[in-house]
């Protein structure tokens, strides 16, 4: 089982600036070689209205944009709410990047009442993200939340 309050530990010492660009590359860096069984881990930018752009990940080239009626991203970003999906295929108007993916997860990144964009996990694996993976991801997003100037991020006319 993976050590999230350790590996929250490390992100907190490894973010030690609070630039937006460099702290979302390394955090998804970080997640994508420390949280096993994935294929893709990212973040996806509230930088257009109603609109996520494209933003720091590791893995295959990703679609974009994603408008926020669409996708998991889309769901998590127009909710304000974790999107946990065991099976994409079962999940209406998935957004297939990589047909390799099969699972799901997606925090939003809320500032305040700011949604700032959405880290997104995928996973090869159906049924990946269990209860206790979304407590742990969603507590690294509240590091990265804590420690980064998020409101920095230039976007045209949010809302
Ligand atoms: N599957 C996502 C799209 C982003 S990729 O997985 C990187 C979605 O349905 O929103």
């Amino acid at each position: 089982m993976t050590d999230y309050s350790m590996l929250a530990r490390q992100l907190e010492a490894l973010l030690d600036t609070r630039d937006w660009l460099t702290n979302l590359s390394q955090t998804a860096a970080f997640i994508f070689h420390n949280v096993p069984e994935l294929n893709w881990a990212g973040f996806y930018l509230h930088r257009q209205p109603q609109t996520l752009i494209l933003g720091p990940f590791q893995g295959q080239p990703a679609c974009n944009p994603i408008p926020f009626d669409q996708g998991v991203c889309g769901t998590a970003a127009l909710s304000g709410e974790t999107q946990r999906v065991e099976d994409v295929h079962a999940f209406p108007g998935h957004i297939a990047c990589d047909a390799a993916s099969r699972s799901e997860l997606v925090v939003p990144l809320l500032v305040g009442d700011r949604m700032i964009g959405v880290l997104d996990l995928d996973s090869p694996l159906p049924g990946r993200f269990t209860a206790d993976d979304q407590t742990g991801i969603e507590a690294l997003c509240e590091v990265l939340i804590r420690t980064t100037s998020l409101t920095d991020i230039p976007g045209d006319n949010r809302d």
